[in-house]
């Protein structure tokens, strides 16, 4: 099947098979490989993209589904320079590896797009998602943090 997107502001185009995930045609067919398949379950975090602007597991949805739709992948964050996120993210010391790191900068700039002054708790809710296997929220929580004034 023929699966017409826009993909991080480009007109893409790839052959997909019936049950093949947005997540496998992201990475296998267009070779973007910064979302990541870990738990490929729904449950992890680490395949998130915006899809007509909304926050989704990229696992979970089928690649057929994302017809004619927007897609915004890690690769998509920013420009020339960082996004806002991950600038906060180095700075703080937070990007640990590239499984959860990718899905934590989508996440994050979502959530900023939506509320652009998070609280603490707004932060830890809307990051529940997204799994580091390594415990490394603090720094990820602090460098968001500075984002939004240490609320
Ligand atoms: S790989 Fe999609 S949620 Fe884990
Ligand atoms: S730093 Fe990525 S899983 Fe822990």
């Amino acid at each position: 099947m023929r699966v017409q997107m826009t993909v991080n502001g480009e007109a893409r185009v790839c052959d997909v098979k019936g049950s093949e995930s947005l997540l496998f045609a992201l990475r296998d067919y267009l070779h973007l490989t910064g979302s990541k398949g870990a738990c490929e379950q729904g449950e992890c975090g680490s395949c998130s993209v915006l899809l007509d602007g909304e926050l989704v597991c990229s696992c979970l949805v089928m690649a057929a589904d994302a017809e004619g739709s927007e897609v915004v992948t890690i690769e998509g964050m920013g420009g020339p320079e960082l996004h806002p996120v991950q600038k906060a993210l180095v700075d703080s010391g937070a990007v640990q590896c590239g499984f959860c790191t990718p899905g934590f900068v989508v996440a994050a700039a979502a959530l900023l797009e939506e509320n652009p002054t998070p609280s603490s708790d707004e932060m830890r809710e809307a990051l529940a998602g997204n799994i580091c296997r390594c415990t490394g929220y603090g720094a990820i929580l602090r460098g968001l943090e500075t984002l939004v004034g240490g609320r």
